[in-house]
């Protein structure tokens, strides 16, 4: 194993140069003490990390799902938005399009869809071109602040029409730029829309395809006709998107790149609700789009159409090749609200079912339901949490006493199953069975992430393992995602490879923010907007512990006289060439280059110059973050590694985490 030796270091005596860049930036001192890591690359050596250790957590928060990976365009689309069922409705983000004069809109409960019966009413006054506006009255949408809609793409709307009119009526839809009014797209026109072909619900569909580019489209629906018109369920949807899965590709490609061994869903808080029956409840999540209520994430408070379901989160799972973590509510909510024991079974019940939904034969009765979603194929389902950060002390007994219930009947349906609690066992041991138990890590102080590497050396080896479900330095240290909170938690993750004996995964919270919202949690690991998005240095970080899952952790000992440097190696076979590589990863929390002599010993082979690389993320200021208008500011650059050798010596720059790729 790694023994990390430090001794009281005199940092301030060894410095050869000195030079002050800006205020704030690097002081770049060179260390004349050299550091040493031996590493031991025998091939019997070593111990192999879980195959699980690096996933991703995606929670609805931040528009991570709506607005944002999931890529449905139309925000709001069955008008049920706002806090809650019921009418009248909030629209928002709906706009109508012309005066009172010409156009009266409204909500009412007449919808065909029995779980969400709010319906958009529009009762068009105006009539025919002279007293209608040449582009109509009616609604637009302009998603989730800004529809982004890219030239030679086809777009298919989906939208359910009702038609109270003395004549024909004709319906048009377009996408318009905000700015110019322009119509971006081949306008959709249903024409000849009647009383007779119309007076019920019909579902109209239709291709749109962009003649141009822009990032802040709208969608209009219009027409120059007296009439009653009633909407409901409106869906744009790129047809680009993964595989067709409804993945938005770019925000898709980022977390795939991350090669993310699990994804843990939804929350979060998310899971639980502030008032329970705002959590996240999976049945109104599945099947049919049009026929999901909705609901109104009250801790993150945005309202979610659901299209982004349970399913789906499923779906996006196996698309990433990741096991699924399904975080379930577990009858308690973040504001304190939890239902009787008396009152548990049907949390139970449902548990059991949405276990039986994601795994269960497809003529089961949850399977079945999975099944008519073309998924006939049962999911690697494997793991469940029972609830999120219910374990504090205020809550713990209560917690427990329902923690055993689930437990209990989920291990006799579902003996294969492994149950997560959310009960710290870091410092003392759990009182009831588990396989593995949640620990959340939020320091504000970069220094104390930095630190944290041993915090589970005095976990007990006998019990449940470790699931580090949420890490992620936060406030100042942090802010957006700075370089500084990146590099204390890489200095942590090297610390868990170490002790991955007991911590079995680990992944960072949280994933993704759309820099639009308005209620947001920062720092997160994926920022983006309606067309752009870039990876914060966090994001960065992950990725270079993305071999770490099933790698070899190979024993290593660093000598040093600086408390500001750590370092692992691990061996991996490369996802790229199949070749075998040793990795040393060295992360600098000071001020001052380090020199460092990495040695490896038991190799049947020498380390080989050519394809031996040198990554490194760092940047000029420890506080540096990147951004839309510099969003590579703080990203890992890569480099052949000229000195390549079972012996060399390397300068690690201050403020950086670098990853050697050695090919043995
Ligand atoms: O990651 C953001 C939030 O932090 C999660 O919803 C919750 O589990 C934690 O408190």
């Amino acid at each position: 194993m790694v023994s990390y030796s430090y001794s009281s270091s005199n940092l301030l005596s060894s410095f050869v140069l000195c030079v002050v860049l800006v205020a704030n930036a690097f002081q770049c001192f060179t260390s004349d003490a050299t550091s040493t890591l031996m590493v031991d690359g025998s091939p019997n050596s070593g111990r192999p990390i879980p195959n699980t250790f690096l996933g991703a957590f995606f929670e609805e928060i931040n528009h991570a799902g709506a607005g944002g990976l999931w890529a449905e365009l139309v925000s709001n689309r069955g008008f049920e938005g706002g806090r809650g069922s019921g009418s009248p409705s909030s629209i928002y983000p709906w706009r109508v399009i012309g005066n009172e004069s010409l156009i009266s809109v409204s909500t009412d409960q007449t919808s065909c869809f029995e779980r969400n019966k709010i319906a958009l009413r529009m009762e068009v006054l105006c009539n025919g071109p002279k007293s209608c506006p040449p582009a109509g009255v009616g609604v637009s949408n302009p998603g989730y602040w800004g529809m982004n809609i890219e030239k030679g793409k086809k777009y298919k709307l989906v939208m359910y029409v009702k038609v109270k009119a003395s004549g024909p009526v004709d319906l048009q839809v377009s996408l318009t730029g905000s700015v110019h009014r322009v119509n971006m797209v081949s306008i959709i026109s249903f024409s000849a829309m009647t009383d007779n072909n119309f007076s019920k619900w019909t579902k109209v569909e239709g291709i749109l395809e962009s003649k141009a580019t822009n990032h802040n489209s709208n969608l209009q629906i219009t027409t120059t006709t007296r009439a009653i018109l009633w909407l409901d369920q409106v869906s744009l949807m790129p047809l680009d998107t993964y595989k067709g899965h409804g993945f938005r590709m770019d925000l898709f490609k980022m977390v795939a790149d991350l090669k993310p061994k699990f994804l843990r869903f939804p929350g979060g808080c998310f899971v639980e609700g502030y008032y329970l029956k705002n959590g996240f409840q999976w049945k109104n999540t599945i099947g049919a789009w049009e026929q999901r209520p909705g609901h109104y994430g009250d801790v993150w408070k945005y309202w979610t159409d659901d299209g982004f379901g349970f399913f789906e989160m499923l779906q996006l799972a196996e698309d990433l090749g990741a096991l699924p973590i399904w975080v379930f509510n577990n009858g308690m909510s973040v504001g304190g609200e939890e239902v009787n024991m008396s009152a548990l079974s049907p949390f139970i019940q449902d548990a059991l079912d949405g276990i039986e939904f994601a795994k269960g034969s497809p003529s089961s009765k949850w399977g079945s339901v999975r099944a008519s979603m073309r998924h006939p194929e049962p999911f690697d389902f494997r793991f469940v949490a029972v609830g999120n950060e219910n374990c504090f002390p205020h809550h713990k007994v209560h917690y427990q006493e329902k923690y055993f219930k689930f437990y209990d009947a989920i291990k006799r349906a579902y003996p294969e199953i492994r149950i997560i609690s959310n009960c710290d066992g870091s410092k003392t041991p759990l009182n009831h069975p588990a396989d593995l138990f949640d620990f959340h890590i939020y320091p504000n102080n970069s220094m104390d992430m930095f630190s944290k590497y041993s915090v589970f050396d005095k976990t007990s080896r006998l019990g449940p393992k470790v699931f580090v479900s949420e890490y992620a330095v936060v406030k100042d240290d942090a802010r957006n995602g700075t370089l500084l909170a990146a590099l204390a938690e890489a200095a942590f993750l090297i610390g868990l490879e170490r002790i991955s004996d007991i911590v079995h995964m680990v992944c960072y919270a949280p994933l993704f923010i759309n820099k639009n919202g308005r209620y947001s949690w920062i720092p997160d690991a994926i920022a983006f907007n309606s067309h752009e998005s870039y990876g914060t240095p966090s994001y960065w970080v992950q990725q270079l512990f993305s071999e770490s899952s099933g790698a070899i952790y190979l024993n290593s000992t660093l000598q040093t006289s600086s408390n500001s440097i750590v370092a692992s190696a691990i061996g991996y076979r490369s996802s790229q060439d199949s070749k075998i590589y040793l990795r040393v990863k060295v992360v600098n929390f000071g001020s001052e280059i380090e020199k460092l002599r990495i040695t490896i010993n038991g190799l049947s082979s020498n380390v080989q110059q050519s394809r031996s690389t040198k990554t490194v993320l760092t940047s000029s200021n420890k506080m540096d973050e990147n951004s839309f208008s510099q969003p590579n500011k703080v990203v890992p650059r890569k480099s052949a590694l000229e000195n390549a050798s079972n012996n060399m010596v390397v300068s690690i720059s201050p403020y950086s985490v670098t990853s050697f790729d050695l090919l043995v």
